[in-house]
């Protein structure tokens, strides 16, 4: 539990609750990591290669006086994650070029006067086909049946209950071994959020609260695989996969998301 660390700050059953003060801090960091996103799905097209992609985020990030949460970050070697096709998450950036109809995930963490946003958005290079769209689709509404459950005396398995519920009625699968995180002045922190559970269950959600819900959801079964480069999480059935994240803050009335695009493009218009 790293609540130690964090000043300022109240833990309630060792989840931070962030006040009112912390709040435009929370919303220039979501800011920022949302129009990095916005910013670099331009650039996404067939041929360019992971790599050029994550350089222009870290670009982005640095002119705006902020710095790239994983590079570093227990070892990874890049400033952000992207994942192609059957990578779940955690896809290092490299040489690979993307074909024409591959489907990618960009995770994008900033720290902004050490406060951090995390935000990830599936991008289309070229035209996928029908499927690839349509698992693209439903894992976006899947983040967003989940964040219309947050708010104060729901429980965080009413949450992974909705997404779990609304994934596996379309024919798809949540991925189970890796979930969304309290966030705030540290990266990963308490609580974890399970993309599926039972309703009633689990953490009752507070006010001042604040989190990512980031559902990983597979064409196929719900297994996944670690390479050996520590780092790449792929579906052991070599479907693919799909990923939106935002974060959230429980507020009185209900919830408030930091990561939204201000250009509306959280959901690219596919
Ligand atoms: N941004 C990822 C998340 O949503 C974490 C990436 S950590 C890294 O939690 F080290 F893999 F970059
Ligand atoms: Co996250
Ligand atoms: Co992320």
């Amino acid at each position: 539990m790293n609540t130690d660390r964090v000043e300022g700050v109240e833990p309630r059953h060792g989840v931070p609750l962030y006040g009112p003060d912390s709040f435009p801090a929370l919303r220039r960091a979501g800011e920022l990591a949302a129009r990095a996103l916005d910013m670099v799905g331009e650039a996404v097209e067939p041929g360019v290669t992971t790599a050029t992609l994550d350089a222009l985020c870290e670009t982005f990030i640095r002119d705006h006086g902020a710095t790239p949460a994983p590079l570093g970050y227990r070892g990874f070697p890049k400033a952000t994650c992207t994942s192609v096709n059957h990578v779940v998450c955690h896809g290092i950036p490299s040489g690979q070029r993307l074909g024409d109809g591959d489907i990618v995930n960009i995770d994008v963490t900033v720290i902004l006067d050490g406060w951090y946003g995390d935000s990830s958005r599936m991008y289309f290079a070229g035209a996928p086909s029908p499927r690839a769209r349509r698992l693209c689709t439903i894992t976006y509404d899947a983040l967003e049946v989940g964040i219309a459950t947050v708010r104060p005396g729901a429980t965080l398995g009413d949450l992974g209950h909705a997404i779990q519920a609304f994934v596996e009625k379309a024919g798809l699968s949540v991925v189970r071994d890796y979930c969304g995180h309290g966030i705030g002045r540290v990266f990963h922190d308490a609580p974890s959020i399970l993309h599926y559970g039972e309703p009633g269950m689990g953490l009752r959600l507070e006010p001042g609260m604040v989190f990512t819900i980031e559902p990983m959801v597979n064409q196929g079964g719900p297994e996944v695989r670690l390479l050996n480069d520590g780092w790449t999480v792929i579906t052991r059935d070599r479907q693919l996969s799909a990923q939106f994240e935002h974060m959230v803050a429980v507020t009185e009335t209900g919830c408030e998301v930091f990561t939204r695009s201000p250009r509306g493009l959280d959901h690219p218009p596919w």
